[in-house]
């Protein structure tokens, strides 16, 4: 299917499981990223709260807030045509009640045209989802290794190994499809762990770090295109190494510039 027949929708997502066709998410946070990645024909792309580190350079996702998220769904928006687009509600955007993350979630369809909403959780979050569910507002769970609960993780270590942890995680899975999530993110955890959850659920997993038998897989886009340098999980494969691209065209630039190379005549207006 070329990128511009059709705008993807949840339920499309959710028949791509069934028809046991994987399905493929990238992250972006602009117009120009997110209009490239729909070209390339991506079936989902998130605007994560990983904006907050590969774009805004914090450490963490913890300070992304509604006003940035809005922003960079805007841009991402309106560079989308076909990918099913998906944000990430900031923390402490859906954390303190169920009206708080209706109330936000409600504002990011509002103001942007965002399809779907994530959030990180289980168990506990399985009344917000059901609330902003009933109301329309379709939500992607994600577990495992959730960056906003890493002030309690303490390092972006692999989740769910031990029995007691992996049986919990099958549970909250369980209970957020029960509760109406339409798709799971799996963040780094075991292969077996990843199978075993999406083996028994209706709704497509979507693996990070979480092995090959997801029914779909996302990366954060700078990853993947070698762009962000400051560190490099193992479960990223590198497609492309633009970091570099874009050190050489400026070191070429700033040359030029220096040594009156560039702009030259045909680069100039006469009169
Ligand atoms: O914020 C993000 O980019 C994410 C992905 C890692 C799934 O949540």
């Amino acid at each position: 299917m070329s990128s511009e027949e059709k705008k993807l929708t949840v339920p499309d997502i959710i028949g791509m499981k069934t028809r046991k066709e994987k399905i493929a998410a990238l992250t972006a946070y602009d117009f120009l990223f997110a209009s490239l990645l729909d070209q390339a024909g991506l079936d989902i792309i998130l605007v994560g709260d990983s904006g907050a580190m590969v774009f805004a350079g914090y450490n963490t996702t913890l300070p992304m807030t509604m006003d940035n998220i809005i922003y960079h769904c805007q841009a991402v928006c309106r560079g989308v045509s076909h990918a099913l687009l998906v944000a990430d509600m900031p923390f402490l955007s859906y954390q303190v009640s169920t009206e708080d993350a209706v109330r936000n979630a409600g504002k990011i369809l509002k103001e942007t045209t965002i399809d779907a909403v994530k959030i990180e959780g289980g168990e506990e979050m399985t009344a917000t989802v059901n609330r902003l569910v009933s109301i329309g507002i379709p939500v992607m769970g994600h577990l495992g290794l959730t960056p906003q609960h890493i002030k309690q993780f303490g390092s972006y270590t692999v989740q769910g190994r031990s029995a007691e942890h992996a049986n919990r995680l099958l549970n909250d899975a369980r209970a957020l499809q029960d509760a109406g999530a339409f798709a799971l993110v799996l963040e780094k955890i075991p292969i077996s762990l990843a199978k075993q959850i999406s083996e028994h659920l209706k709704i497509p997993t979507i693996g990070i770090g979480a092995g090959p038998f997801c029914d779909g897989q996302i990366l954060v886009t700078p990853d993947m295109l070698g762009l962000f340098e400051k560190f490099k999980p193992k479960f990223v494969r590198q497609y492309a190494n633009l970091a570099e691209a874009v050190k050489k065209a400026g070191s070429q630039y700033l040359h030029d510039v220096k040594e009156n190379r560039f702009p030259a005549a045909e680069e100039s207006f006469e009169n």
